[in-house]
């Protein structure tokens, strides 16, 4: 299931953070905004788990994908190092992505850290008329792919922990004055459990349908070692499921966020 893919480009985006770009028409043509790809870290026992990374964006002429990823331990550390030219491991594309309904013309999608990864994909392929972005990031010097993210939406609207660029504050407060401007038919929300939990609550009160891409550690990444799984309501009770086959996107209504 896994399969050797050549690097062709490799870029540092921030301190920590680096785009890969892998030739692949398989993903490039197979996958859909939210899913993820299995990666192998190494050929040692260093880092000897696959790592999840969100599909960022893809090219489907060009027949490539982009990964953004963020520099955190072992796994991502080796990752960083590759280069053009050099072979990857990849098992993908997996999971479930997002929604893209046509019957959905406004709607905004919610990131933070890492979790505006998946989003830029998101914004590239969906159908809806009016496209918000809005982005949380903790200070100026931290921001990425903000120009990719403007030509992929209507409007783009960034959040700094500190104030340094765009808006002082959460994403989550960004959010609650759209939604009170003006209702989307549909929002989409990545980041921190926290943020996604807030997000979910705030839209609920106003009725407002929404997906959150949940986050956790992964094994198999095929839904076989139960290491990645989430709390899912069920009827009145709720169930655990595995977030590599189930998800990693849920409708926020679904999930019940510890
Ligand atoms: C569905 C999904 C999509 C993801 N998409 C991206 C992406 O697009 N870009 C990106 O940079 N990262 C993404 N990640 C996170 C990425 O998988 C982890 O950062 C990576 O596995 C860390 O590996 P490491 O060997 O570098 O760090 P490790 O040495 O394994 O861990 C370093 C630190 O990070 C923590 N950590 C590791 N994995 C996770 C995790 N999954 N959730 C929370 N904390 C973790 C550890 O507890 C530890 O504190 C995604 C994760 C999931 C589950
Ligand atoms: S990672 Fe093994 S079940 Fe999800």
């Amino acid at each position: 299931m896994n399969t050797i893919y050549k690097i062709v480009k490799s870029e540092k985006l921030n301190i920590d953070t680096f785009l890969l770009t892998v030739e692949s028409e398989k993903i490039a043509k197979k996958s859909r905004p939210g899913q993820i790809v299995h990666i192998k870290c190494g050929n040692g026992t260093e880092a000897y788990l696959r790592r999840p990374i969100s599909i960022c964006s893809v090219d489907r002429e060009k027949g490539t994908f982009d990964l953004a990823i963020q520099i955190r331990g072992k796994g991502t550390k080796i990752l960083s190092c590759l280069k053009a030219g050099d072979d990857i491991d990849v098992m993908g594309p997996l999971g479930q992505g997002f929604s893209l309904y046509p019957r959905h013309k406004k709607i905004i999608a919610v990131g933070g850290g890492i979790g505006i990864f998946p989003l830029l994909q998101l914004l590239k392929d969906h159908p809806a008329q009016n496209k918000k972005a809005i982005l949380g990031f903790r200070t100026r010097s931290l921001i990425i792919l903000e120009n990719e993210f403007r030509q992929s939406c209507n409007e783009l609207l960034i959040a700094t922990d500190d104030g340094s660029y765009g808006e002082k504050g959460f994403v989550t407060e960004l959010l609650k004055k759209e939604v009170e401007k003006e209702l989307p038919d549909m929002v989409f929300i990545c980041g921190p459990t926290v943020m996604m939990k807030a997000g979910v609550e705030l839209l609920k009160k106003h009725n407002i349908p929404c997906e959150v891409s949940m986050e956790q550690r992964m094994g198999c990444g095929i839904g076989a070692c139960l290491v990645c799984v989430c709390k899912i309501k069920k009827d009145d009770d709720w169930n655990y499921t595995q977030i590599c086959k189930s998800g990693p996107v849920f409708s926020g209504d679904e999930v019940i966020f510890d």
